[in-house]
């Protein structure tokens, strides 16, 4: 696929120095997790409130166990996809670059990147809710019935945001931070509908960001962006890269030149 990426864009990338990459769940749908929001989406086919808020786990924790035990096994045998690799590259273009991600796949860190802000959690971590001790996967998977923690005997949760709670403080004061400290946000593969996260790319632009979105279709943020890049994650940035990489080049040789004449 060819797609010539607009002057303003790549001029405003190429002199940025901050950059934040803000995603949710499409970025990951090339991998094959399937998004949340859609006619084949997660929440079309089971429901939040039985499986994502604690009371519903409380209510019973095996059911809500079942699905995540399900979700943690396709989600470790997927791999990170071309866009996850571009944005590990793209980091290195600019001094500072924060990934910040809705997602709880871990597919970001798998595939690179370095520093990735996880909003809604992160599925490969467990903790008891009484003593707070982390499990991992492996200490839990391998259990038959519902994960009580060996030390206290309290029940182990997946280490994910569910519906009505608070986002992790840190990440989220971290987010806010590199986000208003952003020369360009990219909001990649998210509905923007789920708040607090979905404030983030709004929260960019009114502290002076230049503002993209990638997505194949419209959502609630594009009348808002500065430029809407049509298309899927592990399409378009791949390209971006390359057109960024080029222009880097070409910006290099032009200053051998000028050295030279
Ligand atoms: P959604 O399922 O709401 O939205 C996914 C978005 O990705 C949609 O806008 C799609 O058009 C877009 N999309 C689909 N395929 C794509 C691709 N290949 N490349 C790029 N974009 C693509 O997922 P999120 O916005 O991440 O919360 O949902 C936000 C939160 O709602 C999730 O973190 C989760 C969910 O309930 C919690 O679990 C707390």
């Amino acid at each position: 696929m060819n797609i010539k990426f607009s002057e303003r864009l790549l001029s405003r990338l190429a002199a940025a120095d901050a950059v934040v990459a803000f995603t949710g769940a499409g970025v990951s749908a090339e991998s094959g997790v399937p998004t949340f929001r859609g006619t084949d989406g997660i929440w079309a086919k089971f429901k939040p409130e039985e499986l994502a808020n604690v009371d519903a786990f409380m209510r019973n924790p095996a059911l809500v166990w079942e699905w995540y035990a399900a979700r943690k096994k396709i989600i470790a045998a997927i791999t990170p996809n071309a866009g996850h690799y571009a944005l590990v590259q793209l980091e290195r273009l600019f001094s500072s670059f924060a990934v910040i991600t809705q997602n709880i796949d871990n597919l970001h860190r798998r595939a690179g990147s370095s520093r990735v802000y996880e909003l809604h959690g992160n599925i490969e971590r467990n903790y008891c809710m009484k003593c707070g001790v982390d499990y991992s996967n492996a200490d839990i998977l391998s259990m038959t019935e519902v994960p009580v923690c060996s030390r206290c005997g309290g029940l182990v949760r997946p280490d994910v945001v569910w519906f009505g709670e608070l986002l992790p403080e840190e990440e989220w004061n971290h987010s806010v931070r590199a986000v208003e400290s952003a020369d360009v946000m990219l909001s990649i593969g998210t509905s923007s509908v789920v708040h607090p996260a979905a404030g983030l790319p709004i929260l960019a632009k009114h502290s002076g960001a230049f503002l993209v979105e990638i997505n194949p279709e419209r959502t609630l943020l594009t009348e808002n962006v500065d430029e809407f890049l049509k298309g899927t994650s592990a399409v378009i940035l791949p390209l971006l890269l390359e057109q960024l990489v080029a222009l880097e080049k070409q910006d290099h040789l032009a200053r051998e030149k000028t050295k030279k004449s």
